[in-house]
């Protein structure tokens, strides 16, 4: 873990590449060491909020769900480097023709193997959604070594309260309870889980018909009598299974 001034970080900058921008942040892609790394510059100000950012993702190093991190800014502007994860979102893969429906099973299963091992570590993302996931550059879809889950600037300890209030006809992938800032549980993540698994059923309806079920049951607006993470992936896996069961009959 590095320190960066002011200075310094002008300087990561000025040789950077400009990856991406969400709500919150602006991320490039910069030299370190005799590799590259992802620096984010936070555009909130809230410095408990960016170091939390931080902390969560310091809890998360052995985890392999999170980008390791790198280090953190001593300046003014709060920004943190972090391990490049690749150009590829979740989005642009679902969206993507080139890749098959059942990669693309495999690859959102492997996002929930990614997500437990988020709860594991008894944080609560909040903010599951398909930009915030990201695919190696290099990386076969199958390979759970290939993705990663970013952005921890929404995430919380399990039962801690967000916050804030949200409208419930916006931020459609969040879950009610978290939009009305009661306490965010691994089943708040289960309905964001549920969906991606909405999207990639529509993409892929035809093959995998079970998927929408599996969806509607995530989503339930009672957190109550949505199933665990544990149990969608188990059913993920037994429509992964039966699949390429009937397929090796064939
Ligand atoms: N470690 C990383 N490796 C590669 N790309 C990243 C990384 N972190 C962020 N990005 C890119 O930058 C975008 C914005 O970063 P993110 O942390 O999601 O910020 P925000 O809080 O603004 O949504 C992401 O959607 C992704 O495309
Ligand atoms: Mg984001």
């Amino acid at each position: 873990m590095i320190q960066f001034t002011e200075e310094q970080l002008e300087e990561m900058l000025v040789d950077g590449q400009f990856l991406a921008e969400g709500g919150n942040g602006r991320v490039s892609l910069v030299k370190h060491g005799s590799g590259f790394a992802a620096l984010k510059i936070c555009r909130q100000m809230d410095v408990l909020a960016f170091h939390q950012e931080c902390v969560f993702l310091s809890l998360l190093e052995d985890s392999e769900a999170a980008p390791k991190l790198l280090g953190t800014s001593v300046g003014p502007t709060p920004a943190y480097l972090m391990e490049y994860c690749g150009r590829r979102n979740l989005e642009a893969i679902l969206n993507s023709n080139r890749y098959d429906p059942l990669k693309k099973l495999k690859l959102v299963l492997n996002v929930g193997y990614k997500l437990q091992k988020i709860h594991n570590a008894g944080i609560i993302h909040n903010d599951m959604k398909s930009d915030n996931i990201v695919i190696a550059d290099d990386g076969e879809l199958e390979d759970p070594n290939s993705v990663r889950i970013i952005d921890y600037g929404l995430a919380t300890y399990a039962f801690q309260k967000r916050g804030f209030i949200l409208p419930s006809d916006q931020f459609l992938w969040m879950a009610p309870e978290v939009k009305a800032g009661r306490p965010s549980t691994s089943k708040s993540d289960v309905y964001s889980f549920g969906m991606i698994l909405r999207h990639l059923w529509s993409k892929i309806s035809v093959i995998f018909p079970g998927l929408l079920s599996i969806s509607r049951e995530a989503t339930r607006e009672l957190q109550l009598l949505r199933p665990t993470l544990n149990s969608v992936l188990r059913q993920l896996e037994d429509i992964i299974y039966k699949y390429e069961a009937s397929h090796r009959i064939q």
